[in-house]
């Protein structure tokens, strides 16, 4: 795309080199980090013929995040601070003594045999083990794939089937406001329910709840850590493996996401500088949960390669214990940057309309705030900007690039903001607005939004095991570009609009979900004929899903049932974050002649939308007749 922002031509230089001359701006900025060997050739090529970052270049991203920070004399300052109004704790964990912990934690892994190459699945509530887990793994070359707290038995072994860990790590509870959690009898469901099982589980043991260990598998977290020698960080290629996130697809399988070494360190490490503009020694915070990709990015790497302090917070926006949490943990600690998602800022509104809490903390040490994760809607934006008065950045980014997509690069120059928009292109990112048949559009025209190949370092080279899924899902479609599965447009100033997702992806209380995947659970009811589930706007969270199924004839059961049961089933399957709460009996659902659900339709009515009748419906007065079931929406 042509970017046409801004006077002061600082960003628009960098972005311009970003784009016009790639494998140069990539190569100096990998300097950025101290490799154990420097890489020569930046871009090039692998046997699939993805794109690949960094291949020759060798680095630990352990050795980055801690050893390294220790022999530059900051082995004294705050790596980690853990604030859990849950259980009451703040503890503060130094460079020296982390290093220490996951050195320790990583021979402790080693003793279990696991090795480079090795998974290891992290299934850990919001406490610091969780990142001394991801970092021993990553000190040995071993990939960890970290599988959010909240999701059910059936989605981690699906996660643990596709990984295939040596070892999984968990802890005996998690902690939901008030409500304890024992993480164990979920764990040994879905191993039970995998085909492949781990040799060994990890268990850290809370004082919560004691968890039940097998013996001969399951062991201790403390006892093996303390019989376990330290390990040193080994020499890995750019392009080794660092970690799989698995993140919903249009599928009931989930993507594993594979980030590799090289290009994740560079880049996180760029984007400290250019797009959160913090230097080493700030404090940093990510409200988000080690689970998802903000948690691995930006509680966990960016922080930590860049020297920072980083907060886990083991508590909600509200009722730990109140709407004031946020604002409590910005000044107790002195953050400078916080992210988190606006639907986070929404349930704070909710309860706190006038931001009285905001009145009791100093934040004077606080200088923006930052929101990804779904669309930051207009009034959130302006609630925010008139009680906090500081700059709020709305970014755009996926768990596939890692990093942001698009942003307001305020490292290189703050930009004036425009409500809804994730403002301009990272440097890196080469965005065009593409038509259904790949042409691109011109400003102001709503479309597919693409990038550019390459994409930058730090995005996913591909997915884990499935190479031909990386291109289905993700190349296809325009050639030449990576597709995103978000749709928008880019105004005359060059701003970037995402305004949503273009497939069956939606964005529940920041959580991705795919409500594909909840048809698929759905179906699965012996009394459904076939069903629809779309996300539907909701204030507080975004999105919810809806379901609206067809019961196959001659069923006789009540509505009230058939809904229970459907919402047992979703939380049983995929967890209580899917928020799948509705269902309604219809008659028939819109169809195209071809027999394809017209879901986008559905969902235009629900939200009572304008909408096209396609001029591929089977039969249109169906529409009409949904239109009356759904009235109560
Ligand atoms: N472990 C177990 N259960 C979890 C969980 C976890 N880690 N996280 C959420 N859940 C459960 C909740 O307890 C709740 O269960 P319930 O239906 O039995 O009450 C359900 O999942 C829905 O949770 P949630 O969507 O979080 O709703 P909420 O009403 O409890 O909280 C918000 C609403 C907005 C405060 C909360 O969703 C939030 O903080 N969102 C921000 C998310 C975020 O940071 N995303 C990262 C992107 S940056
Ligand atoms: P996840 O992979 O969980 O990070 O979710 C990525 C999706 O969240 C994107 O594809 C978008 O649909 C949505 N998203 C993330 N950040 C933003 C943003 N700033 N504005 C609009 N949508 C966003």
């Amino acid at each position: 795309m042509k970017v046409k922002v801004g006077v002061n031509m600082s960003y628009q230089e960098e972005y311009l080199q970003s784009i016009e001359n790639s494998e140069a701006f990539w190569h100096q900025k990998a300097g950025l980090i101290d490799w154990y060997k420097s890489p020569k050739r930046p871009l090039s090529q692998d046997a699939e013929g993805f794109h690949r970052w960094y291949a020759d270049g060798e680095l630990n991203t352990s050795y980055l995040a801690l050893d390294y920070h220790v022999s530059q004399g900051r082995g004294d300052q705050d790596a980690i601070i853990y604030d859990s109004p849950v259980t009451n704790t703040i503890k503060k964990i130094t460079y020296s003594e982390l290093t220490e912990q996951v050195a320790k934690f990583a021979g402790a892994l080693q003793s279990l045999g696991v090795e480079k190459g090795d998974r290891v699945v992290i299934y850990m509530p919001m406490v610091p083990e969780a990142a001394v887990a991801m970092l021993a793994c990553a000190r040995l070359g071993a990939v960890h794939s970290v599988v959010f707290g909240g999701f059910a038995p059936h989605e981690l072994a699906v996660r643990i089937e596709d990984a295939t860990p040596k070892v999984i790590v968990s802890a005996s509870c998690g902690i939901e406001v008030d409500k304890v959690l024992p993480y164990k009898p979920l764990l040994d469901d879905a191993i039970e329910q995998s085909e492949h099982k781990p040799s060994h589980c990890v268990i850290l043991q809370r004082p919560q709840v004691n968890a039940e260990l097998i013996e001969g598998r399951d062991l201790d977290w403390a006892e093996l850590t303390s019989k376990a020698s330290p390990a040193d960080p080994v020499a890995l290629k750019g392009t080794d493996p660092l970690y799989i996130l698995y993140t919903s697809g249009t599928t009931g399988k989930p993507k594993g996401v594979m980030r590799d070494n090289g290009g994740h360190a560079v880049a996180l490490r760029y984007s400290m500088d250019t797009v959160y503009g913090v230097e080493p020694g700030d404090v940093y915070w990510a409200a988000s949960d080690v689970g998802w990709v903000v948690g691995h990015s930006y509680i966990v790497y960016a922080p930590l390669l860049t020297g920072c302090t980083t907060i886990i917070y083991e508590g909600k926006p509200v009722k730990t214990p109140d709407a004031g949490a946020f604002w409590r943990v910005c000044a107790e600690h002195n953050v400078k940057t916080m992210f988190t998602a606006p639907t986070a800022f929404r349930a704070v509104r909710k309860d706190d309309p006038e931001a009285e809490f905001l009145k009791q903390y100093d934040l004077s040490k606080l200088e923006r705030l930052y929101l990804a994760g779904e669309r930051l809607d207009p009034p959130t934006y302006h609630w925010l900007q008139e009680k906090t008065g500081l700059p709020l950045v709305d970014h755009w980014w996926q768990t596939e690039t890692g990093w942001p997509i698009a942003a307001n690069p305020v490292g290189l120059e703050m930009m004036e903001t425009k409500p809804g928009s994730a403002t301009v292109p990272v440097p890196g990112f080469n965005i065009d607005i593409l038509d259904e048949s790949g042409e691109k559009l011109t400003t102001n025209e709503q479309g597919f939004v693409a990038i550019q190949l390459p994409l930058p370092p730090g995005c996913l080279p591909t997915i884990w095991g499935d190479s031909d899924r990386f291109r289905r899902s993700y190349l296809e479609q325009f050639p030449g570009y990576y597709v995103s599965g978000d749709g928008g447009y880019i105004d005359d100033d060059g701003y970037l609009f995402i305004m949503g997702r273009t497939d069956d992806v939606i964005n529940v209380a920041g959580h991705r979900l795919s409500t594909g995947e909840m048809e698929e659970i759905v179906a699965s009811h012996h009394a459904i004929a076939e069903c629809a589930v779309i996300g539907v706007q909701d204030e507080l969270k975004g999105q919810l899903p809806l379901g609206l199924v067809v019961l196959k004839d001659g069923i006789e059961l009540q509505h009230q049932t058939i809904q229970k049961e459907l919402v047992h089933l979703v939380r049983e399957q995929i967890g209580a974050i899917a928020c799948f709460k509705t269902a309604l009996i219809v008659e028939r659902l819109p169809k195209t002649r071809s027999g394809k659900i017209l879901r986008k339709v559905l969902r235009q009515i629900v939200d009572g939308q304008e909408y096209v009748i396609p001029s591929t419906i089977d039969d249109p007065a169906i529409l009409d007749e949904i239109k009356q079931q759904l009235r109560p929406f």
